[in-house]
């Protein structure tokens, strides 16, 4: 399998790297605009090869879209990063016209490719790179839940002082502070409840923490995280890789489901070598639904401030 990682920055070469380690993929090419840049990430994550065990080949290239060509997945990370007490959805402006260029860019040379959206505002990017590309609707994914779901399991095994492998756990909605909806009702640990353990309280609180989880690191860091959202790039390649039809909240374009039509937004899909294989539908409480319903009209404010 060959990849593309567009944007050499913390998230790309992030991402990069784990799709490396995890040694699945026989190709992956960073480009980035600026000059030498993803040249150098490639030659320094190529020399981490003989250390790390493995053998897929890492290539760098300063804007050259011929590189990439023939791509099965390709993953855009391109855009810039939010700084602290910016929210995700002040990043349109800039971030829009380069989604829209890079989109446009990956399918002239990479036709039958599928495409990891990873830049913010991501649930209105991934949209806008639909609108761009016109691609079948199981070929654009939007990488927010599978992050926020990571986040939620770690607050979740540091609320229960338990082990994460014990934890199981799902983000949907926005991926955005106010628009995740933490399903802390269906979290579990060992296949139990985490609401045997955890007082309603204390979950709010989970909830709460999981939702800022982008915030309170780039808080931190100054700029946005860059470790578990190239995790859960990786993850997802991986279970396109490998067919594995794996289920993960991901941003996906909905006509009808959950009572949703002409957005992008968070739910549980399956996916394999075709992308997003089948949109599960889980059965909601109407608070649930509540929150679904106001984090997608969150969503389409700013799909609003496209222009298309
Ligand atoms: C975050 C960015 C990737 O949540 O949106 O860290």
């Amino acid at each position: 399998m060959k990849v593309t990682v567009v944007g050499a920055g913390a998230v790309g070469a992030s991402c990069a790297e784990y799709i490396a380690i995890k040694d699945f993929a026989s190709e992956v090419v960073i480009l980035d605009i600026k000059e030498g840049f993803a040249e150098g990430k490639a030659m320094d994550l190529m020399q981490t090869a003989s250390l790390n065990g493995f053998d897929t080949k890492i290539v760098g290239t300063t804007g050259d879209y011929s590189q990439t060509a023939e791509s099965d997945v390709a993953v855009i990370t391109s855009g810039i990063p939010r700084k602290p007490g910016m929210t995700r959805e002040e990043l349109i402006g800039i971030n829009a016209g380069i989604v829209k260029m890079v989109s446009t860019s990956l399918i002239e040379h990479s036709p039958n490719v599928i495409i990891i959206v990873v830049s913010n505002p991501m649930d209105t990017m991934t949209y806008l790179a639909h609108k761009a590309t016109g691609l079948p609707k199981n070929r654009i994914i939007g990488m927010g839940g599978a992050l926020d779901s990571a986040r939620f399991k770690y607050r979740l095994a540091e609320a229960l002082d338990a082990p994460i492998s014990d934890i199981d756990g799902m983000v949907i909605g926005g991926h955005s502070d106010k628009g995740m909806v933490p399903l802390t009702r269906l979290a579990t640990r060992n296949s139990l409840n985490v609401t045997e353990f955890l007082s309603e309280e204390r979950l709010e609180q989970v909830a709460a923490d999981t939702k800022v989880g982008g915030a309170t690191l780039t808080g931190l860091l100054g700029t946005s995280a860059w470790y578990a959202p190239g995790a859960a790039v990786s993850e997802m390649v991986k279970a396109i890789a490998l067919d594995s039809k794996k289920m993960f909240p991901c941003s996906a374009l909905l006509d009808g489901e959950y009572g949703l039509s002409d957005l992008c937004i968070g739910v549980p899909v399956i996916i394999g070598k075709g992308g997003i294989e089948k949109i599960v539908e889980i059965k909601l409480t109407d608070a649930e639904k509540a929150k679904i319903a106001e984090s997608a009209e969150g969503v389409k404010k700013t799909n609003g401030l496209l222009t298309l």
